[in-house]
């Protein structure tokens, strides 16, 4: 595996590419099981693979936490290493951002709902990396959790709009043993909150059961914050439906069906949903 730090070397390596499938799985590092399905994936589907970590400051607001996202880079690496990773991209800041730049990508009523309601700028955010990315790597396929629902259908909604040359690649989110959606922002859960949070996926699972077997949608929303509110000392951010991956009000004629949450607790914003 090549791990390298500049775009010079980036652009070199996509250079001597002689029409190899390439597949990209972004990612901001301090990785666990379910950044490594999307490597397992891209490595099953593609000539070469190329990851890249990189804790983009453009995706962090003012009070979030950007200075305290957890990393282990030397981790990281081994771990890219084992899942057969080509090319291992970890930029700096200054290497992305070299200036300030004038024109930024605004995402519109698709980073209005769910976590862009708390996150104002956030999306616009991954957009702005995820363009440079697409640019420099040129991947054939590019690998995106379904853990992440709202930036997986902002990105796919990008791509369509602006005919980005990149299949897009959902994967389902990986789960603890207990249920619990893996995610690098676990580690700052106390133990007593490690053991209630398992209850953001018991309340889905409850108002997703709710609305198949009752239909009303308000009483299952009720019903899953009622359980995030009773087992957890999280405070709600949302829980909510909405159709996917177009975000609106659910109606007879939705298909795909988003249950969503987000649960802050004292150190942890953590997010979980399911797609029905
Ligand atoms: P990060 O949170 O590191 O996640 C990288 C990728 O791993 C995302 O596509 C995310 O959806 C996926 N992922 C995280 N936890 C997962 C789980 N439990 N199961 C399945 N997939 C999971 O998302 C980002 O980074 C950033 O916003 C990024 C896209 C890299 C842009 O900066």
């Amino acid at each position: 595996m090549q791990t390298i730090q500049t775009i010079n070397e980036l652009k070199q390596i996509i250079a001597l590419n002689n029409a190899k499938t390439i597949g990209f799985v972004p990612t901001m590092g301090y990785l666990h099981e379910g950044h490594q399905a999307l490597l397992n994936k891209a490595r099953k589907d593609n000539d070469i693979v190329v990851a890249s970590i990189f804790v983009n400051p453009a995706q962090f607001g003012p009070n979030e936490d950007l200075d305290r996202y957890p990393r282990d880079i030397e981790r990281d690496t081994q771990l890219a290493t084992d899942a057969g990773v080509d090319v291992l991209f970890i930029p700096s800041a200054n290497e992305m951002y070299p200036f300030e730049s004038d024109i930024n990508i605004i995402v519109g009523d698709l980073s209005t709902k769910l976590c862009g309601e708390s996150r104002p700028g956030h999306f616009d955010g991954v957009l702005k990396v995820i363009t440079k990315l697409f640019h420099l790597i040129q991947p054939t396929k590019a690998y995106f959790g379904q853990k992440d629902a709202q930036q997986l259908a902002i990105i796919e909604t990008f791509v369509d709009a602006y005919n980005f040359p990149v299949q897009i690649v959902r994967v389902p989110t990986v789960r603890e043993p207990d249920g619990l959606a893996k995610s690098s922002r676990n580690v700052f859960l106390s133990e007593t909150e490690r053991g209630e949070a398992v209850h953001l996926y018991q309340a889905l699972q409850l108002a997703t059961v709710t609305w198949e077997t009752t239909d009303d949608l308000t009483a299952a929303i009720a019903k899953g914050r009622e359980h995030i509110e009773s087992n957890t000392s999280g405070k709600i951010d949302y829980l909510e439906a909405l159709s996917y991956p177009d975000l609106k009000p659910v109606t007879g004629e939705t298909k795909e069906v988003l249950f969503a949450t987000a649960v802050f607790f004292e150190k942890a914003r953590l997010i979980d949903n399911i797609l029905t």
